[in-house]
């Protein structure tokens, strides 16, 4: 083949070569040493007639500057082009930032205040560290009593002063004892709820921590009713479950209410008809309440004659149960994000 023909195939060539490896296989194709086109047509110079040979050998080696400086350019506009390792490509969707949000628990009991506070009740709050007074005596649970044996307590090994100054002997196992603690320092008329972390000397299982949080209620005045009683805490139920669930309010017993009655609402897993979730009952229990009990009103120095009160007490973790369809309560404490990022505010 002869020097421009050669030429004119490398052009061609040249122009169809879209990558930096096709660019370097090309050069290899006419320049490498051994059997590349032009190196072997260099060769073929050598052995050329006289009068011929040293035009030939000038073109020949024309054409190989040629060829290593046009692959050279178009290589180096290739790498050029290519983004460097660490470039930002603008044209990529982004990224969400991952923003961090309330625990399911939290978001729980505000909407629970939320309720409460639009009704007028007032929100307070007391120690976890409780003297056996206020836990039990207060609530018409004596020395001896059995009812103390409802919750498993937690004893301190000695006691320590509480945050109210006082000689705390246990960790409270329910809310309750705030009634007595707000009754003893202001007047009726009351209506206040109280929420707050209880203990109790309960293994961990599918329904039971050592740890949960409560929220107590207690209302009294000249003329509060079981009507009222009954009037909030269906509304409570309504606005946290919807206004479509069932209610029912089941006799039951506490020292510190009479009568005392535990506020059910119709199973959200069957819709009332029986399974396994309510124990084929159609009802699943919310919350503890009654009419405050008069040994209450005279420990904290009210006229029991001339008050009536009611009050109640919920799980915010059986609530949460309740309300989202979760089986294990032990998931609210152990802090998966995958577990907890499905509850957006
Ligand atoms: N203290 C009860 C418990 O921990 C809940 C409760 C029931 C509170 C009835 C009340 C009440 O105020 O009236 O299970």
């Amino acid at each position: 083949m002869d020097i421009s023909s050669l030429k004119q195939q490398f052009t061609a060539e040249l122009a169809a070569a879209a990558s930096e490896a096709e660019l370097r296989a090309l050069r290899d194709k006419y320049l490498a040493r051994k059997g590349g086109l032009v190196s072997a047509l260099l060769k073929h110079v050598a052995s050329a007639p006289a009068d011929v040979r040293p035009a030939l050998g000038r073109q020949a080696n024309e054409l190989k500057q040629h060829i290593d400086a046009q692959v050279g350019e178009r290589l180096a506009e290739a790498s050029a082009r290519r983004p460097a390792a660490d470039a930002v490509d603008v044209t990529l969707p982004g990224r969400d930032p991952l923003i961090g949000h309330r625990h399911p628990l939290t978001l729980l009991r505000d909407r629970i205040e939320s309720f409460f506070l639009r009704q007028g009740f007032l929100i307070v709050e007391g120690p976890e560290l409780e003297d056996d007074y206020h836990n039990f005596e207060a609530l018409n649970m004596p020395a001896e009593h059995p009812a103390r044996d409802m919750q498993d307590t937690l004893y301190l090994a000695s006691p320590v002063t509480s945050a109210t100054g006082t000689p705390a002997t246990l960790l409270r196992t329910h809310t309750s004892g705030m009634q007595v603690r707000y009754m003893e320092r202001y007047p009726p008329p009351v209506r206040l709820i109280a929420p707050g972390r209880v203990y109790r000397r309960d293994n961990l299982d599918l329904t039971h921590t050592p740890m949960f949080t409560q929220v107590e209620g207690l209302v009294v005045g000249d003329d509060v009713t079981l009507a009222d009683l009954k009037g909030t805490l269906v509304a409570f139920a309504h606005d946290l479950f919807g206004p479509d669930r069932g209610t029912r309010f089941r006799p039951s017993f506490f020292p510190y209410t009479e009568p005392s009655a535990e506020l059910d609402i119709t199973c959200a897993s069957c819709g009332g008809s029986g399974c396994a979730m309510c124990k084929q009952t159609g009802w699943v229990e919310v919350l503890g309440s009654g009419m405050v009990h008069p040994a209450v009103f005279e420990a904290v120095g009210y006229d029991p004659e001339r008050y009536t009160g009611f009050a109640f007490g919920v799980g915010i973790e059986r609530l949460a149960l309740l309300k989202w369809g979760v089986e294990d309560i032990r998931l609210f404490y152990e802090n998966d994000l995958r577990f907890l990022e499905q509850f957006p505010l």
